[in-house]
């Protein structure tokens, strides 16, 4: 499909490290109603993924011509402790959300996670299969499956470890390493038992802008070139930052933070971006060029 101002864009989520990028690039090309169901700028408004009567008011109001849904509950051990509304929200919302898509037959964008896979392979392209291990993970699959299950015009994306959104959005690694150095830290304590991709949200967004055009539905990795621990992620970030002089980074196995992180993680969550490639529809970065350009954000914070 091709997208322009006359194409009415419903987001759901919107208010997140990933929604920042989707809407900044979705609102220059396309007519954008962003909704969350927190909303944190004034161009968001309000819509809760888990009552079906709210997202449907929301559609019929606005008429979209695409749904992207980025809502979720993206803290893994927020969601073991809090069951019911992680699978309200990580595989209801989704089942709400295709629904609407069907009932108005337009396509939807649904994010799925790298965390779906089980660990036991190295590296997994968009073909192997899940096995999802935690509370998130399998109810982020539950919502991958009704999505292709139910929908014909679906566009899927598995996501790695999320980088984005910046001091103020970004929940994940990248801001939990930053919050530490910024408070003064002379020593980060980093796993080094965990691979993954890491995935711009800037690129990813493009990625969907990109995919969504070709009118090529189905179920994409999209992640970042590249592949690497926490650790040699944490490495490259001080290193941007310029503090590889004074800061240490000592590395840890994962039992270091079993209390905090008692969530199962699969030890690789490496993804490779197979069908894009084959596609010709891969616009990601390797993941150090991602975090050089990323870590601008922070570089500016640390100044002030
Ligand atoms: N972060 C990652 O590392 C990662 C990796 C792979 C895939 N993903 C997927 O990428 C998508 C975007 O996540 P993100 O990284 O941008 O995480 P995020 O920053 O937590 O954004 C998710 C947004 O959804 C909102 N939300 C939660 N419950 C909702 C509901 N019932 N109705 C409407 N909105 C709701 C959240 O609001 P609150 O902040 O108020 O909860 C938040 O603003 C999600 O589908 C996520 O599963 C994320």
């Amino acid at each position: 499909m091709k997208i322009d101002k006359s194409t009415n864009v419903l987001i759901f989520g919107c208010g997140g490290m990933l929604g920042d990028s989707v809407y900044r690039l979705f609102s220059e090309n396309a007519t954008v109603l962003a909704t969350d169901l927190t909303p944190n700028e004034e161009w968001l408004s309000f819509a809760d993924v888990r009552d079906y009567d709210s997202v449907k008011k929301v559609a019929l109001d606005f008429k979209p011509d695409l749904i992207i849904n980025l809502a979720a509950l993206t803290d893994l051990e927020y969601c073991e402790k809090n069951p019911e509304n992680t699978w309200l929200t990580n595989a209801l919302g989704p089942e709400n959300t295709a629904l609407i898509a069907d009932y108005l037959d337009i396509p939807l964008v649904y994010i799925s996670t790298a965390g779906i896979v089980d660990g036991l392979q190295d590296v997994y392209n968009d073909f192997d299969k899940p096995n999802p291990l935690s509370l998130y993970a399998k109810a982020k699959y539950h919502g991958e499956l009704f999505t292709t299950s139910f929908l014909k015009k679906h566009f899927v994306f598995r996501a790695g470890w999320m980088m984005g959104g910046g001091p103020q959005k970004d929940k994940k690694f990248i801001n939990k390493l930053f919050k530490q150095l910024n408070s003064g830290a002379k020593e980060l304590f980093v796993v080094d038992d965990k691979l993954g991709t890491p995935t711009y949200t800037k690129s990813f967004a493009k990625g969907i802008l990109n995919v969504v055009e070709s009118g090529l539905y189905g179920v994409y990795n999209q992640v970042c070139e590249g592949e690497c621990s926490r650790y040699d992620v944490a490495k490259e970030f001080v290193k941007l930052l310029d503090l590889d002089n004074t800061v240490k980074i000592t590395k840890v196995d994962s039992d270091y933070f079993k209390s905090d992180y008692f969530a199962t993680r699969p030890a690789s969550e490496k993804l490779v971006n197979l069908k894009l490639g084959a596609r010709g529809l891969n616009v990601m970065p390797h993941w150090k060029d991602a975090l050089e350009a990323y870590s601008t954000e922070f570089i500016k914070e640390l100044k002030k």
